[in-house]
C-alpha cells in the first residue's frame, strides 16, 4: 500500500465513484465497491468462470455444472504488522446472491476467503467450493480463513444441513456453522430463516468482523431490506487468526457449482482494517438478472394463503351446499319452469325433511308437511323414489298437466322437484288428513256422521267425474280408496294422488307391468289385462262407497272367519234384503235408511265384475243426487249377460268398455262378484 499512496482528497472522489481503495489519515485502509463496473480497471484478479457483468455485478460462476470461479482484490493486505506478529482487527461487508433454476436446491456454495495466494490451483469444485481439494483439505499449511455460504450438505465435512453459514480454518469442515438466517432487530431480535436459492433474487448482506484483542470472529447476516447490521451475529467463533494467516494475505471470493447449476453473485463489497467496514449503499447496488421477479409483496405473501384457504373453504361449502340441494334439471324442463320448485326451498320448508314433519307413508314414499318460506303457504311434499330416467320427460309433463287440473274436490298439485333417484311432488296441505283415519277411528279422529259421509261421497264422485269427463283428456285416478281421500280445513273431501300411478308404468315391460291399485279395489278385468280405464276407476269407487257406508276395510282378515271380502258380505245382505245391517254400527242407527241403501246398491253396481254393467261417473252423480232413480237391479237381470260372457271365449272386456252402453243388467252370482 505504501508504494501507492493516495492523497486524502482522493478518498472523497473514490467514495463518490464508489469504487476502489481508500486510506485514511488514521492509518485505516480498505475499499468499497457498490458496483464492479469498470472493475477490471480496479484490477480485481479473476480466474475460472469469474467475471464482471456489464451491469456491474461480480459474477463468480455461470450456469455450468462443476465449475469454479475466483475474484481477489489485486494486492495483499498486511494483516500482521510485524513478522510472526498478531493479526490486526478487520471488518468485511458484502452483498451476495445465489440464483438457481430450482427453488429448493442449488449447488454448491461460495466463500469469502483470506489466503496467502490469489488463486487455488488444484482446488476442486462442488463441495470444495473451489478452495481446496481432498488432499489439501485440513492442512495447517493452507493458512486459509474462510466464511462459507454452503447450499449443499456434505457428510464428509459434517455439514449441519444443506443450507448453512460456517467459519472455516484451513478446512471445509467448519469450526462452527449455523443454518442461514439472521437475528431480526425489528422483530424482537428473533432468529429468522433466510431463503437464498431459487428465483427469489433476494440478495443477502454478510458482515465478517475480527477483533484482535478477543480473537473473536463474528459473522452476521441480513437480507438487504434490513438496512442496519443486526446487533446479534449469527455466528461467533473464538479463533486466534494469528496462528492461521500469513503476514500478508489476499482477500477475495471463491465459488463453485456442483451437479446442479447455479450462479453466484457479489453485488457490493467493502473492507477495512482496524475499523468497521464502510456501509454499502444498498440502493446503488446493481440489479440481479432475475429470470423474473415473481416474488410477491409481503402483504400478499401473508394474505394470499389466508385468502386461498378462505376461498377453498367457501368452495367446499358451496359444493357441500350444492350436493345437499342438488337437483336434476334438464333442458326440456324449461317449459315447466313455473311448476318447478327448488330443492332448497322444499328443504327449508320441511326443516330438512325432519321426521317430525312426516304426515304419512304411502306406497310411493314419505309425505312431509312444510311451510314455504316466501309465501308462508302450507304444503304437503311427497318424496317419491324413482330411478328410471326413462320416461321421466313424459311423466313430468303429465305431472305438470295434472297441475293444471283445478277442482274443489281435487288436491291441488302445485309443482315438482327432481333430484337423482328422487322426485318431489308438492301439494296443497289438507289440514284434516286422510279419510281412512276417520273411518277406522285412528289417531282419535271423531266418527263421521251420516251427513258428512254422504257429502264426502258426493265430493269424491264429483272429483272423479271431473277427472273422467271435464278435462280435455280422460285422466284416470287408478287408486281410489279412503286413504287417498283427503279432508281440507272445512272437512270437504278432495281426491289426492290422481294420475300418479302411471309413475310405476314408465319404462317397464308391458309383459311384467305390475298391477297398480290396492287389493279389494282392483277390477277383475284390470287384474287380467293390466289395462286401466274409467270403468276400473268406477269399480274402485264402488268399493269406496261400501267402505264409507259400512266403516269396514274392503278386505278383512280375521282369525275366525279368514279372509273376507266386504263386497261379498254386502251382496249377501243385499240378496237377503237386509242391507241396513251392513251400515257402520258406529253411526248407532242415526242415518237415512233409503240413502244408505241407495249408496250400498250403487256400490254393488259399480263393483260389478262385468265392466259394461257398471255405471259411468256422470250416472253415478245423477243417482247420488236423486235426479235419476237407480235402475232395477235384481240378481236375475244380470244372469244372461254373465252367461254370454262365460260362453264367449274371445271376450275382451276392454273392447266393450267404452263408450259405455249402459242397460245390459243381468244376474250376477256371488262367486263371480267375489272373484273366486
Ligand atoms: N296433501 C296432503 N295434505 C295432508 N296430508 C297428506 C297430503 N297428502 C298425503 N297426506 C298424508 O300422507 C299419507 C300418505 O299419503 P300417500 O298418498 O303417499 O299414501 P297413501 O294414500 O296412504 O298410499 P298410496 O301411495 O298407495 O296412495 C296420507 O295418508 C295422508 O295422511
Ligand atoms: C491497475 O493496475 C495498473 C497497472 O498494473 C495501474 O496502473 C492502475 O493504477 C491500477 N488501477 C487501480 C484502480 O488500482
Ligand atoms: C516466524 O515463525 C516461523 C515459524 O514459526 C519461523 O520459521 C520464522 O523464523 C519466524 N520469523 C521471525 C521473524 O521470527
Ligand atoms: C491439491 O491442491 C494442491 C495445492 O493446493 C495441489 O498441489 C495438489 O496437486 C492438489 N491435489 C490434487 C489431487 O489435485
Ligand atoms: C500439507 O501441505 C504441505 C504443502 O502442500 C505438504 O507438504 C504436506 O505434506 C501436507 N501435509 C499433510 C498432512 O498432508
Ligand atoms: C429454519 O430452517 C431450518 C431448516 O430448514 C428449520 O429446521 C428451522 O426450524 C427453521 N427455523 C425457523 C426459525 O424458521
Ligand atoms: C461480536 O458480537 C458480540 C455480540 O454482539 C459483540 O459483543 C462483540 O463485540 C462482537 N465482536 C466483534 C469482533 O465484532
Ligand atoms: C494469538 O496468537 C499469537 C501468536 O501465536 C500470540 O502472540 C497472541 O498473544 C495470541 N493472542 C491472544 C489474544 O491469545
Amino acid at each position: 500500500m505504501e508504494n501507492r499512496p493516495v492523497p486524502f482528497f482522493a478518498v472523497f472522489i473514490l467514495y463518490l465513484s464508489l469504487l476502489g481503495p481508500f486510506f485514511t489519515s488514521a492509518g485505516e485502509e480498505g475499499f468499497i465497491y457498490t458496483s464492479f463496473a469498470g472493475a477490471s480497471a480496479a484490477n480485481l484478479t479473476f480466474d475460472g468462470a469469474a467475471t464482471v457483468t456489464p451491469t456491474g455485478l461480480l459474477q463468480l460462476t455461470k450456469n455450468t455444472p462443476n465449475i469454479q470461479g475466483h475474484a481477489f482484490y489485486p494486492t495483499p493486505f498486511q494483516f500482521k504488522k510485524q513478522p510472526n506478529g498478531t493479526v490486526q482487527s478487520f471488518s468485511v461487508a458484502f452483498v451476495f446472491a445465489i440464483i438457481s433454476p430450482y427453488s429448493e436446491v442449488s449447488t454448491d456454495g461460495m466463500a469469502f476467503v483470506l489466503a496467502p495466494n490469489k488463486g487455488f490451483p488444484g482446488a476442486e469444485s462442488a463441495q470444495y467450493l473451489g478452495l481446496l481439494n481432498s488432499s489439501s483439505n485440513n492442512n495447517i499449511s493452507n493458512h486459509m480463513f474462510a466464511v462459507e455460504i454452503d447450499t449443499a450438505e456434505n457428510e464428509e465435512f459434517h455439514d449441519i444441513n444443506g443450507y448453512h453459514v460456517g467459519v472455516d480454518i484451513n478446512s471445509l469442515r467448519s469450526e462452527k456453522s449455523q443454518p442461514i438466517g439472521f437475528y431480526d432487530d425489528e422483530h424482537g431480535g428473533d432468529l429468522k430463516n433466510l431463503s437464498l436459492t431459487g428465483c427469489n433474487c433476494r440478495p443477502v448482506q454478510v458482515w465478517v468482523d475480527y477483533d484482535k484483542e478477543t480473537t473473536q470472529i463474528n459473522v452476521t447476516l441480513a437480507p438487504i431490506k434490513v438496512r442496519t447490521k443486526p446487533t446479534r451475529p449469527l455466528l461467533s467463533v473464538n479463533f486466534n487468526l494469528s496462528t492461521v494467516l500469513t503476514d500478508q494475505a489476499y482477500i477475495g471470493f471463491s465459488a463453485a457449482t456442483g451437479p446442479i447449476t447455479s450462479q453466484h453473485y457479489v453485488l457490493g463489497w467493502s473492507f477495512s482494517m482496524n475499523a468497521a467496514a464502510p456501509a454499502i449503499d444498498i440502493l446503488r447496488l446493481p440489479r440481479l438478472p432475475c429470470p423474473r421477479d415473481n416474488s410477491l409483496p409481503k402483504i400478499l405473501q401473508i394474505t394470499l394463503p389466508i385468502v386461498a384457504v378462505a376461498l377453498i373453504f367457501v368452495v367446499v361449502m358451496i359444493l357441500l351446499r350444492q350436493l345437499r340441494y342438488a337437483e336434476l334439471r334438464e333442458d326440456w324442463e324449461v317449459e315447466f319452469g313455473p311448476h318447478r320448485f327448488s330443492y332448497k326451498d322444499l328443504f327449508n320448508a320441511t326443516q330438512g325433511f325432519k321426521s317430525k314433519h312426516i304426515l304419512g307413508v304411502g306406497g310411493f314414499g314419505m309425505v312431509y308437511k312444510g311451510v314455504l318460506r316466501t309465501s308462508k303457504m302450507e304444503v304437503a311434499v311427497k318424496k317419491v323414489s324413482h330411478d328410471s330416467k326413462q320416461g321421466m320427460k313424459e311423466f313430468i309433463s303429465e305431472v305438470v298437466s295434472i297441475g293444471h287440473l283445478r277442482h274443489r274436490n281435487l288436491v291441488q298439485l302445485l309443482g315438482y322437484c327432481r333430484r337423482k333417484g328422487e322426485l318431489l311432488l308438492v301439494y296443497d296441505y289438507m289440514s284434516n288428513g286422510s279419510l281412512d283415519k276417520y273411518l277406522y277411528g285412528e289417531e282419535n279422529k271423531p266418527v263421521l256422521d251420516w251427513a258428512q259421509r254422504i257429502q264426502i261421497i258426493k265430493d269424491v264422485a264429483s272429483g272423479l267425474f271431473y277427472l273422467h269427463e271435464k278435462w280435455e283428456q280422460v285422466v284416470l285416478h287408478r287408486d281410489i280408496k279412503a286413504s287417498n281421500v283427503l279432508l281440507d280445513g272445512e272437512m270437504k273431501a278432495r281426491l289426492g294422488d290422481f294420475g300418479l300411478a302411471r309413475l310405476y308404468d314408465h319404462g317397464t315391460d308391458p309383459q311384467t307391468t305390475h298391477l297398480v291399485g290396492t287389493m279389494g279395489f282392483i277390477a277383475p278385468e284390470l287384474a287380467r289385462t293390466g289395462k286401466a280405464s274409467p270403468l276400473t276407476d268406477v269399480f274402485a269407487f264402488g268399493t269406496f262407497l261400501l267402505e264409507v257406508t259400512c266403516g269396514k276395510r274392503p278386505i278383512s282378515n280375521s282369525v275366525q272367519h279368514g279372509r273376507k271380502m266386504l263386497v261379498d258380505w254386502v251382496l249377501q245382505h243385499w240378496q237377503r234384503g237386509s242391507l241396513p245391517e251392513t251400515v257402520d254400527p258406529k253411526l248407532h242407527g242415526t242415518y237415512i235408511v233409503d240413502e244408505a241403501c241407495l249408496v250400498l246398491t250403487l256400490g254393488l253396481m259399480c263393483s260389478h265384475p262385468i265392466p259394461s254393467a257398471r255405471p259411468i261417473m256422470r250416472q253415478v252423480m245423477q243417482y247420488l243426487d236423486g235426479d235419476v232413480p237407480l235402475p232395477e237391479f235384481t240378481p236375475a237381470t244380470l244372469s244372461s249377460s254373465l252367461l254370454a260372457m262365460m260362453k264367449n271365449q274371445g271376450f275382451d272386456p276392454y273392447a266393450t268398455l267404452y263408450p259405455w252402453s249402459g242397460n245390459s243388467f243381468g244376474t250376477m252370482t256371488q262367486d263371480i262378484l267375489s272373484g273366486r
